[in-house]
């Protein structure tokens, strides 16, 4: 079955997550507000510890408007939400609904939210940068399979062919909660081509976030439609 993306449009008031659905929000990292106390104390620490101020910044942002989005599915206070961590770092909801998986991204001036009622989700957005070495990267970070598939790929559009695996690889590996020591680090063959992408046990789908970006959304279970929602503007 395809995977339909929406338009990126305003969400209604009353969030409703129907079962085949995926719920994407996308939001600017920039904010002019105050939102250090919808954060809690552990989430403020790790913004205080980045070394860069505008990285810190974009951090207290993106777990802001996670909290805010979350919260619209639950009817709860965005810092009463607490949060615990997978063995490699991914975050899910502590008591509440065990069935809300969400998966968080942010790259450059922008970051995004991926949310379902049921299996599990990762995402991922890179920044293009059309002046980067992605031979080398690639021959660090991809798979023999992946590396062939990247030089098969014209030249004109390689630098994008590897955004896409890279956004894919990632994503994925987000979705099933490992890190980047995972000994199985290889999409494999039938997620390499095509926007939207399965090989029965993980359904891939890349789509741009920005004019110059590009996101790619990992699923474990099948959805129909991937309601692509421009998150509500941010009071502190
Ligand atoms: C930990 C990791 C998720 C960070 O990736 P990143 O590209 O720096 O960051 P992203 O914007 O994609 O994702 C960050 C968010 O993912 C979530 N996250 C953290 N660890 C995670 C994990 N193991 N699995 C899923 N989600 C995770 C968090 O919400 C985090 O946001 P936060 O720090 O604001 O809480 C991991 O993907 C990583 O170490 N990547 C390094 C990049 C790399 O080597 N890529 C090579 C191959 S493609």
């Amino acid at each position: 079955m395809p995977l339909t993306l929406t338009p990126w449009h305003d969400p209604p008031p009353l969030l409703d997550l129907k079962s085949d659905e995926v719920h994407l929000w996308r939001f600017p990292l920039c904010c002019s507000s105050s939102l250090e106390h919808l954060l809690d104390e552990q989430e403020l620490q790790r913004a205080k510890r980045l070394r860069s101020p505008d990285k810190g910044r974009a951090l207290v942002v993106a777990r802001a408007r996670l909290r805010q989005i979350l919260s619209g599915y639950l009817g709860r206070e965005p810092q009463s939400l607490r949060f615990s961590y997978g063995p490699a770092g991914k975050p899910a909801l502590v008591g509440l609904i065990d069935s809300l998986s969400f998966n968080l991204a942010h790259s450059g001036n922008w970051g995004v939210c991926a949310v379902v009622g049921r299996g599990e989700v990762g995402v991922d957005v890179e920044t293009i940068n059309p002046r980067l070495d992605y031979a080398k990267l690639a021959q660090k970070f991809f798979s023999e399979t992946e590396n062939q598939w990247l030089r098969a790929c014209p030249e004109p559009r390689r630098l994008r062919c590897f955004y896409r695996i890279w956004t894919r690889k990632e994503a994925w590996l987000k979705g099933k909660g490992g890190g980047f020591s995972d000994p199985d680090q290889d999409i494999g063959l039938a997620h390499l081509a095509g926007s939207c992408t399965s090989d029965g046990r993980w359904w891939l789908r890349s789509f741009p976030l920005s004019r110059h970006s590009l996101a790619a959304l990992a699923l474990s279970q099948e959805f129909s439609l991937v309601q692509r929602w421009n998150a509500w503007p941010l009071s502190g």
